[in-house]
């Protein structure tokens, strides 16, 4: 079998801990925990979640921007949980980034060809000049800018059109993987499905990879293969987007969906009131997590196991997993879609 472009395995990554000289020591603030997924070339995995799930550190870990504190992550099967410094370089070539705010992640003293052409020079070596500048071409011409963008500066565009910039910057070292994370949640919404849709025809044309993080299912669940569910720092649900999305096995999935606007108005008040089963408590804080499903506090379905016993991931109807006890205790769906089970269980919703 050939390895997956990337593969993250059970990785945790811990903040804050140590004590500091004459002081307490700061709560560890425990942000990603025991999550595991894979990429594949060519494919889009989205990651979806509420704020402070987890997801952006998930990305600064595959990037090398936070330490990790357990598990690991392969790039075509070479391990690169630690990238050396001499191997840094050929790992940003393989792997690049696009955040949400393209006005603070671009420089605003330099013009589009030297913000494109830079990562041009430094890994793949052509100097500026002529053909330097004829590749940035071809690259605005892709995140359909076009040359006429060469000369401009960051402050002289529109939040879309200085993303597409981030995307040619991106693809300019011509990666296998591009972490999108949260890159299109800034832009209006006509503007952010013009980037959705540019980042899937650079897909068809480049065959390039993308960890697309979003807050919204379903923008997250249009745009990927798979997604993975993150709920305080736990890969709550993975699997095949549109079966995720149609029959989901994790209660937490299923309140996502259930928020989810929809045009039919009888629809929509059954989602509603579907919506309202759920309740309405603060989720426990990462620095002092349950022993217990972190989910817990809001689920309309516990049970007594899930105060005490952290559930276990079991394979699900779609091929992926799902981090819930009404799996294998209770009901034991065996992996079945909990849509039922919750409508027939939630207070308020018999009629839903
Ligand atoms: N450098 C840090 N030091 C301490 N805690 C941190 C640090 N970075 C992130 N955290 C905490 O880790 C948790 C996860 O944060 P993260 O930014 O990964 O969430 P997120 O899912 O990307 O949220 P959002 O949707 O708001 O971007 C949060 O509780 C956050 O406060
Ligand atoms: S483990 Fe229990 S509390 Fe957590 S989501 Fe499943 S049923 Fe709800
Ligand atoms: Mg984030």
């Amino acid at each position: 079998m050939t390895d997956s472009l990337l593969s993250v395995d059970r990785l945790a990554v811990h903040f804050g801990g140590r004590s500091k000289l004459f002081g307490a020591a700061a709560p560890t603030v425990k942000a990603v925990n025991d999550v595991s997924f894979k990429i594949d070339s060519q494919r889009t995995f989205g990651l979806v979640g509420e704020s402070g799930s987890g997801k952006s550190t998930v990305a600064r870990a595959i990037l090398q921007l936070v330490d990790i504190h357990a598990g690991s992550i392969h790039l075509d099967g070479t391990d690169v949980t630690h990238v050396q410094r001499s191997a840094e370089l050929g790992f940003r070539k393989r792997v690049q980034a696009v955040l949400q705010d393209p006005f603070s992640s671009l420089n605003q003293v330099h013009t589009t060809e030297t913000i494109v052409g830079d990562p041009i020079t430094r890994h793949r070596g052509v100097k500026p000049g002529n053909e330097r500048r004829d590749l940035v071409g071809a690259l605005l011409d892709l995140v359909g800018l076009g040359r006429d963008y060469l000369d401009r500066y960051p402050y002289e565009m529109s939040g879309g059109q200085r993303q597409r910039i981030s995307i040619a910057r991106a693809l300019a070292v011509e990666p296998d993987l591009v972490i999108a994370d949260e890159a299109t949640s800034a832009l209006d919404v006509s503007i952010q499905s013009q980037v959705i849709n540019l980042l899937q025809d650079i897909q068809r044309e480049r065959g390039v990879a993308f960890l697309f993080i979003a807050h919204d299912l379903e923008v997250v669940s249009h745009m990927s293969h798979e997604v993975g569910v993150m709920y305080l720092g736990y890969l709550v649900e993975s699997g095949a987007a549109e079966a995720v999305y149609q029959a989901p096995t994790h209660p937490y999935t299923e309140m996502l969906v259930a928020s989810i606007p929809f045009p039919n108005p009888r629809e929509q008040a059954k989602r509603r009131l579907l919506r309202q089963s759920f309740k309405t408590a603060e989720p426990p804080s990462p620095a002092n997590l349950p022993p217990g499903c972190p989910f817990e506090n809001r689920c309309p379905v516990a049970m007594d196991i899930c105060r005490e016993e952290m559930p276990p991931t079991s394979v699900v109807h779609h091929g992926g997993v799902a981090r819930c006890h009404l799996h294998t205790s209770g009901p034991a769906l065996g992996g079945e879609s909990v849509v039922e089970f919750i409508k027939s269980q939630a207070k308020g919703c018999v009629e839903v």
